[in-house]
C-alpha cells in the first residue's frame, strides 16, 4: 500500500481547496448502505435466481466491460489536445468510475467478502477505492490545464490499471470459483448502476 500513500499524500499538495473532499478520518471510503437497493441481501446463491437474471450479464463481465470503457476512455484523453475535449473525458471517466465503485462497494465486495470468508482481498480493495476517490476529487469539476492536472489524470490511469489488474488476476477467480450466482448479481448490479448513472445525469 506504498503507492498508495504516496499518492495520496502527493496528490493532496495540489488539491483545490475549495472542492469537498472525502473522509480524513482514516476509515476507507466506504459507500453509505443507506440507498433503496443497498438494504437488499446480497449473498445470492444458484438456486435463487430472480427472472431478471436470465438476460443479464454475469457480475464479472459486467464489471470488466466497465473496466474496459474506462480504459478507452483514458486512451483518449492521451491523445485529446483540447481542453474541453479533455474536460468531457474527464467528467465521463469520474462518473464510470465512481458508479463502478459504489456498485462493487454496495453489491459485489459484500457478496463475495462473504462467500469466500474473506478478510484481506476485499478490505484491500476498498482502501484502493479510498485512494481512486481521492483523486477523483482533485480533478473531477476542475478545468483542465498545464502539467500537474495531465499528471493527475495519468497517475490516476496508473492507478485503475494496477487496482483493476488485482480483480481480474485475483478476486474475480475467486469470486467464481464460489457458489455465488454471478447472473443474479450482476442483474442487481445493471439495476443499481442505472439508478447511480441516472442520478449522475441528473
Ligand atoms: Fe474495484
Ligand atoms: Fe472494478
Amino acid at each position: 500500500m506504498l503507492l498508495a500513500t504516496v499518492l495520496s499524500a502527493d496528490a493532496q499538495d495540489y488539491a483545490n481547496p475549495d472542492r469537498s473532499r472525502p473522509s480524513r478520518t482514516g476509515e476507507p471510503n466506504m459507500i453509505p448502505h443507506t440507498q433503496s437497493s443497498a438494504n437488499k441481501k446480497t449473498a445470492m446463491v444458484k438456486d435463487r435466481q430472480p427472472a431478471v437474471a436470465a438476460k443479464a450479464k454475469d457480475a464479472t463481465t459486467l464489471l470488466r466491460a466497465d473496466h474496459k470503457l474506462v480504459d478507452g476512455l483514458f486512451a483518449e484523453y492521451k491523445k485529446a489536445r483540447s481542453p474541453a475535449k479533455k474536460r468531457q473525458l474527464v467528467d465521463q471517466i469520474c462518473k464510470e468510475l465512481t458508479v463502478h465503485a459504489q456498485i462493487e462497494e454496495e453489491i459485489f465486495y459484500p457478496a463475495v467478502k462473504a462467500a469466500l470468508k474473506d478478510t484481506a482481498l476485499i478490505p484491500e480493495a476498498i482502501v484502493e477505492h479510498a485512494t481512486l476517490k481521492d483523486l477523483i476529487a482533485q480533478v473531477e469539476g476542475v478545468e483542465p490545464g498545464g502539467e500537474l492536472f495531465d499528471a493527475k489524470i495519468m497517475v490516476l490511469s496508473e492507478y485503475v490499471k494496477h487496482h483493476v489488474k488485482e480483480e481480474h488476476a485475483e478476486m474475480f477467480p475467486k469470486a467464481k470459483a464460489t457458489k455465488l450466482d454471478m447472473k443474479a448479481l450482476g442483474a442487481k448490479m445493471a439495476e443499481r448502476k442505472a439508478e447511480l448513472t441516472a442520478d449522475h445525469e441528473a
